[in-house]
């Protein structure tokens, strides 16, 4: 062996003290495990909007509901958005008695009131209550307006008008579809 293949020759690798490795391994997962906790922890506290039924809803242009009696479904949602004497309710589709979606009834393109085709309960256009076993009026979401739209909130119902409790038109509803 030369000199020059001496000068080269790498240095003996150190051997690693163990508790200095233990000591780096714990501070390590120590962090991962706080970063884990936070992502965790921001999850949890700011749950992604719900889109559809549970969520807030998108029920278009509040010009949409400009003409008296407007009635329009929407699937996503599960309500109805009737427009009476100026103002808007969202209706939940779900029947108070046992649940069975309410039809709309509709004469001439507009409706006069709800009819649930299981047991026959009838409700007016804002979903008060007219008559069969029901309990109450159809159950409700809260409605606002934002950027000129109507945005219906799913995510908290509203507990219908008790029986007796009468605003809005009295008759029944004129002729009903399946609706279900
Ligand atoms: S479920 Fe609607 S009247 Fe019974």
């Amino acid at each position: 062996m030369n000199d020059d293949e001496k000068t080269t020759e790498a240095p003996p690798p150190q051997p690693v003290d163990r508790r200095e490795f233990l000591s780096t391994t714990w501070k390590v997962l120590g962090v991962a495990l706080i970063v884990e906790a936070g992502w965790t922890s921001y999850d949890i506290l700011n749950p992604k909007p719900a889109v559809g039924f549970g969520g807030t809803v998108d029920a278009g242009p509040v010009e949409d509901f400009l003409t008296e009696g407007t009635v329009k479904y929407f699937l996503d949602g599960r309500f109805y958005v009737t427009q009476f004497q100026g103002g808007l309710r969202a209706l939940f589709q779900k029947c108070p008695h046992l649940g069975c979606k309410v039809g709309d009834c509709n004469t001439a393109g507009e409706s006069a009131g709800f009819r649930c085709p299981c047991h026959g309960s009838q409700y007016n256009v804002i979903g008060e209550y007219l008559s069969g076993p029901a309990p109450r009026g159809m159950d409700r979401f809260p409605i606002s307006i934002e950027n000129g739209h109507v945005m219906v909130d799913t995510s908290s119902v509203v507990e219908g008008p008790a029986r007796g409790v009468l605003t809005g038109p009295t008759e029944p509803p004129t002729s009903c579809g399946s609706g279900a």
